[in-house]
């Protein structure tokens, strides 16, 4: 009697726990299923947000294809998603910008391809790239955004200019970048970063205080007129390029080297009284605006008597300057570019690397920092 009913008791027991762990079944497994799928999004590189829009579309074997996309990160997580638009955003190359989602899908309404559309994004910031869109559409704005140193902010600029100016697509990004589809000294920047990479030019000048720090005395052998100074790195390769050529019988001194802001105040007036305005703004920079007070600048002469051009000392330094790290700043058939005369004499230090690439692609440093340095 007693063992029958603790059966019965027990079989009740088993059918009450059966339906429980049925219920826990039915309650936990979609839970626990669920979890997994979502761990298995997010470990192909997907953040909480974009895991839920992954799930909620239906785009988990997308997502397999397509795995650690910060791009496509980006616009799961923004509530701009659009589903229609995955074709452009997978080829996107992802930017920090605030509207990043909305500025794709508003660019692919105005009828911009994937590659025109990643171009327009990487060369502008978050506002400039909403200016654009804004404008009415352009046709072929990969012809300037093709260049990594263009700037959406310019794409006007680049366009006037070029329609009146040069021919080549290139060569407008850059100039425009430089400054030359504005008077010289018009908007002028002032430095604020003193590397050898320096530029200074008829739209970036120097302050009146400003002094190197690193300034050496250019041994007076070297020198024509009495003591003459740069900065260290520069001096050191003057000195090297000076006792190289001595080798070969040549010779060259300074003529001119650092000059502060003051002197080179005097020797712009002394032009101006001279010659007239117009021509000392060819041949001389305003105070503030000259490379002579960076430091990193030598006019070099084989006497004080020699046209430099015609010597064998310029004919040396024109196939070996660049391998000391000089350059000729100011050449033959680039007085648009650089804003003054040819000038044989005026040797730049930018270091070997620089050097050697403007050299080879024939670039003035006006132009080799717009492609490189202006970032
Ligand atoms: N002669 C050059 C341009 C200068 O004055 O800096
Ligand atoms: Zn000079």
């Amino acid at each position: 009697m007693a063992v029958k009913k603790k059966v019965r008791l027990s079989r009740t027991g088993m059918y009450f726990l059966g339906g429980l762990f049925a219920l826990l079944l039915i309650i936990f497994v979609p839970i626990v299923l669920t979890e997994m799928e979502k761990n298995e999004i997010a470990s192909y590189g997907y953040s909480p947000k974009a895991v839920e829009t992954i799930r909620k579309e239906g785009l988990k074997d997308y997502i397999k294809m397509h795995k650690d996309s910060p791009t496509l990160d980006a616009v799961f997580s923004s509530s701009d998603f659009k589903k229609e638009n995955l074709a452009f955003y997978e080829k996107i190359t992802y930017q920090d910008q605030e509207h990043f989602t909305s500025n794709i899908n508003r660019l692919i309404e105005k009828g911009y391809s994937d590659k025109e559309i990643d171009r327009i994004l990487a060369t502008g910031n978050d506002e400039e790239v909403q200016a654009f869109i804004e404008k009415d559409y352009e046709t072929n704005v990969l012809r300037y955004l093709q260049y990594d140193y263009a700037h959406l902010a310019n794409y006007d600029r680049y366009k006037s200019y070029q329609a009146q100016n040069v021919s080549m697509d290139k060569d407008a990004v850059i100039r425009v970048n430089i400054g030359l589809d504005h008077p010289f000294y018009e908007n002028a920047i002032l430095i604020s970063d003193f590397s050898i990479d320096v530029l200074a030019n008829k739209y970036r000048k120097l302050s009146e205080s400003y002094v190197p720090l690193d300034l050496v005395k250019i041994p007076e052998e070297y020198s024509l007129n009495g003591e003459q100074f740069m900065s260290r790195e520069a001096e050191e390769a003057f000195v090297r390029m000076v006792e190289d050529a001595a080798k070969e019988d040549l010779t060259m001194k300074a003529r001119s080297s650092y000059r502060t802001y003051q002197q080179q105040e005097d020797l712009y007036n002394q032009y101006v009284s001279s010659y007239g305005a117009k021509r000392a703004d060819e041949i001389a920079a305003r105070p503030g605006f000259s490379e002579h007070q960076t430091g990193l600048v030598i006019d070099i002469a084989e006497s004080n008597t020699s046209v430099f051009a015609n010597t064998d000392e310029y004919q040396w330094l024109q196939k070996h300057a660049h391998e000391y790290g000089f350059i000729l700043r100011y050449p033959k058939g680039k007085e648009k570019i650089t804003g003054y005369s040819y000038e044989s004499w005026h040797y730049r230090y930018v270091g070997v690397e620089i050097a050697t690439y403007m050299k080879q692609n024939d670039l003035t440093f006006d132009e080799y920092y717009m492609m490189f340095l202006d970032v």
